[in-house]
């Protein structure tokens, strides 16, 4: 073993640390290295090989996102035949897909496609055959479509409902040139283990899995502006960015910001990613309403909704004692709205009857 307490790349000297592969370590020097199947989530399966590197001493390239860094290692990631290794997987990929751009990116960004613009691969480098990969293009689950003409079986897909989600609904189905994604018995998802997180889609880089709804609205999301939020499910506070067609004004899709980037690391849950169709139903409140003596709801002012509440409380104090009355906020709520609540509770009213319904 080299006495060097460090890795070389590209030139560039960066401390060794015990485990960590190629990609971060020059990830940490600023240096890209494509990546198709990898995800910091999962484990490294080196399936793509869009990211394989030279490294001095050894013959073959090696695979960036799984081959680990070791003391005094020189690594280089821009030479001519990295370049056409680039060039190559991307074409070899783009064979059997959906080659050309804007129709590969009818909804969904693919990295991909991405790829090929920068890596200039020209058309006419590859022969386009078309997939002979099968999906269920049938499955009537509301949420996730799986287009097969786009899948570069990397199964960033399959690992991420494996070792993420822990419910393995998906898996690579059938050999060769044929193998695809496919659920046990080719069930709809609907009716597998699947939770509907939608992780699937956030990990797939070219957009084979994709959301039903917005593949029915039909707006690439290019031409969307993303809105960083905080999801109202829960009091977790997972961000979101909300996928918004500004000319409709109109929410299109949920995605996660990149993983590593905000506290829930990429993860979503069925509500956060997919339960956003309130926000435009016609039933939605979006004023207080008071009732009238008779019965029937009217709108009011928030000034006015609020005096009716804290008289209607005051009542029910005064004639029946503060152990009438009990405070239970929403598993919706914040950290902070919850603690306003109590304070309501224990010091404007006087009882300690609090809850929370998700005992958060
Ligand atoms: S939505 Fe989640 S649970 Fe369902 S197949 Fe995709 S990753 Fe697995
Ligand atoms: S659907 Fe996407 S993530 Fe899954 S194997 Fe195909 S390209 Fe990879
Ligand atoms: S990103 Fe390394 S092999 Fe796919």
């Amino acid at each position: 073993m080299s006495d060097s307490k460090f890795v070389v790349i590209d030139g560039s000297e960066t401390e060794y640390r015990e485990g960590e592969t190629v990609l971060h370590a020059a990830r940490r020097l600023g240096i890209e290295i494509p990546t198709l199947c990898h995800d910091d989530r999962l484990e490294p399966a080196g399936a793509c090989r869009i990211c394989l590197v030279e490294v001095e001493g050894s013959r073959l390239m090696q695979p960036a996102c799984a081959f680990r860094t070791a003391p005094g290692m020189v690594v280089r990631t821009n030479t001519t035949r990295v370049d056409r290794n680039r060039q190559f997987i991307i074409s070899l990929h783009l064979a059997d897909t959906v080659a050309d751009r804007d129709e590969a990116e009818d909804v969904s960004i693919s990295r991909l496609h991405e790829y090929t613009e920068k890596y200039g691969v020209a058309e006419g480098e590859w022969q386009h055959v078309g997939s002979p990969r099968e999906g269920r293009p049938d499955d009537e689950n509301p949420f996730i479509a799986f287009r097969a003409d786009r899948c570069i079986v990397c199964a960033a897909c399959v690992r991420y409902c494996d070792e993420v989600e822990g419910v393995s609904a998906i898996t690579l189905a059938n050999r060769g040139g044929r193998t695809t994604i496919a659920t046990a018995d080719l069930r709809s998802l609907d009716h597998t283990t699947c939770e509907m997180c939608g992780g699937c889609i956030a990990v797939c880089p070219t957009g084979a899995m994709t959301e039903k709804p917005a593949l029915f609205y039909g707006k690439p999301e290019r031409e969307l502006e993303k809105v960083r939020s905080t999801c109202n499910f829960c009091g977790v506070g997972c961000q979101i960015d909300i996928n918004v067609d500004r000319n409709a004004n109109r929410i299109v899709k949920v995605t996660s910001p990149p993983p590593g980037t905000t506290v829930n690391d990429g993860n979503l849950c069925v509500k956060g990613r997919f339960a956003n169709d309130f926000v435009h139903h016609p039933d939605r409140l979006t004023v207080p309403l008071v009732r009238e003596t008779d019965g029937r709801l009217r709108e009011a002012s928030w000034d006015e909704a609020l005096e009716r509440a804290v008289r209607g409380l005051q009542g029910v104090k005064e004639t029946h004692g503060v152990d009438s009355l009990a405070f239970i906020s929403s598993s919706r709520c914040t950290g902070e709205e919850n603690y306003l609540l109590q304070k309501l509770a224990r010091a404007g009213f006087g009882t300690q009857n609090i809850h929370q319904c998700a005992a958060t």
